[in-house]
């Protein structure tokens, strides 16, 4: 059992343990079970300085005192309440990627709710009803904000034990910052109207080349999550060990080897249980030929026996299954159409991209009331999603999930998720039953194609 969740633990007994550090991730535990304090995490958003390139300081922005930000978890089927408090010189609002929820918790600003203003503070309180691994991020100026930190892990855990006796967070982001730290422009018009635009120094859980440790001999649960703005990271693992891959984006899969290499887009998660050699090897964490950290094996300080075999699958989420035979087609075709003879002096971002011909413009706050397709609360669909442009879209739904069923690339084991990779020029169809009432944002992940006219707005009643 890691020292994460024995802090939850004592949370659950009563005991108010604020600002522990563990593990380097800093807490804002607030006993859960008591009904006087209403919430269980007091989460603050406040400037952070950090030391990304070493002798350097970088004026990041954070979730509590680490950027990434404070790891926050709930158990499957509960509550979660946070009050989050806006310390930073800008508005802000919480979203809660991969949780299905109501709108007003969504976090999206004009949609779900007013932006928080700097010095206030806005109370989210939901149930969870999926387990896995999920994180949380501003929807305001989303560019700057995620760009600048404000991303943070959100464990959710399953409600009995997995078989799982140690887990890892694994935060990857790339940081749009110069060789002193300082931040270079986080969202380039030419870039964006490509692959996006890369930051320059990766980070795992906010260090450049940063290490984990892993106990020798056992199998551990790493939850690899891509925190970053526009990086897809072609994850594969060096060294000697063996890892399954036992859920994607939060939703469980029957195990299956990490072969190769596995595509994790912006906004997107795996989680890979890894049996970790002898103690004093290494297993590198690599994107393609490049290292983004270390798996350092140390000798376990609690050893048993029964670690050692690969866990059963883990339980599914209670998400709805499609009636494909009765689902509607509804078609959304992903478009360029960036001339990039565009004018950044309006202080509006340029239009770049398009849903079905329309454009989102972050800078019109009715856009969301004129909604690209409108789903019948109950009724299943298939989601037709053409990609006609030569770059890759991780495509992401709010509030519900959505199984992926087939594409014309590549085999397909349907799965649920809520967010997908279409390859370029890939068509894929995925379905899902559309029931959560709402509008609720459809959008590619990479943030400045998002920023530039990739989102869309589904309503669901
Ligand atoms: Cu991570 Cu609109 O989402
Ligand atoms: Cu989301
Ligand atoms: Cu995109």
């Amino acid at each position: 059992m890691s020292v994460t969740r024995r802090q939850i633990l004592t949370g659950v007994a009563g005991l108010a343990v604020v600002g522990v550090t563990a593990g380097g991730l800093g807490r804002y535990w607030l006993g859960r079970s008591d009904p006087e304090v209403g919430h269980d995490y007091q989460l603050i958003a406040a400037p952070l300085d950090v030391e990304l390139v070493p002798g350097h300081t970088t004026q990041a922005w954070a979730f509590g005192p680490s950027a990434p930000g404070t790891e926050l978890r709930a158990r499957q089927g509960d509550w979660l309440r946070v009050r989050f408090i806006n310390r930073l010189p800008v508005e802000t609002t919480i979203h809660w990627h991969g949780i299905r929820l109501p709108l007003e918790m969504d976090g999206v600003p004009y949609v779900s709710q007013l932006p928080v203003k700097p010095g206030e503070f806005f109370d989210y309180r939901f149930r969870v009803p999926d387990a896995g691994s999920y994180w949380y991020h501003p929807h305001v100026a989303s560019s700057e904000e995620l760009g600048r930190g404000l991303v943070g892990p959100l464990i959710i855990e399953e409600r009995e034990p997995t078989g799982f006796a140690h887990e890892r967070t694994v935060s990857l982001k790339n940081w749009h910052v110069d060789e002193q730290g300082a931040f270079l422009p986080f969202s380039i018009a030419r870039e964006a109207a490509r692959n996006g635009t890369l930051g320059r120094l990766s980070s795992v859980n906010g260090v450049h080349l940063g290490v984990v440790d892993l106990p020798a001999g056992e199998v551990v649960r790493v939850r690899l999550l891509n925190l970053d703005n526009t990086a897809t990271y072609r994850i594969n693992l060096r060294g000697q060990f063996e890892a399954r891959i036992y859920a994607l984006d939060g939703n469980p899969i029957e195990p299956r080897d990490l072969d190769k290499e596995y595509w994790l887009g912006p906004g997107m998660r795996i989680d890979l249980a890894i049996r970790a050699p002898a103690a004093g090897e290494v297993i590198a964490l690599r994107d393609g030929p490049v290292r983004l950290g270390t798996f350092r094996v140390v000798a376990p300080v609690e050893h048993s026996a029964t670690t050692r075999d690969w866990p059963p699958a883990l339980p599914a989420n209670p998400v709805s299954e499609p009636d494909l035979s009765n689902a509607e087609k509804l078609n959304f075709n992903f478009e360029w159409v960036g001339s990039v003879s565009v004018d950044t002096d309006n202080g509006r971002p340029p239009s770049l991209w398009q849903i079905n011909g329309q454009a989102w413009d972050i800078t019109d706050k009715t856009c969301a009331d004129r909604p690209i397709a409108r789903l019948v609360k109950g009724n299943s669909y298939i989601l037709e999603l053409k990609n006609m442009t030569q770059y890759q879209h991780p495509i992401h739904l709010h509030g519900m999930s959505f199984k992926v069923i087939a594409s014309n690339r590549h085999e397909v084991i349907p799965y649920f998720t809520d967010t997908y990779l279409l390859g370029r020029n890939e068509r894929a169809q995925v379905a899902l039953v559309a029931d959560n009432p709402g509008t609720w944002m459809f959008h590619c992940h990479v943030i400045d194609h998002m920023e530039t006219g990739l989102m869309a707005a589904i309503e669901v009643a």
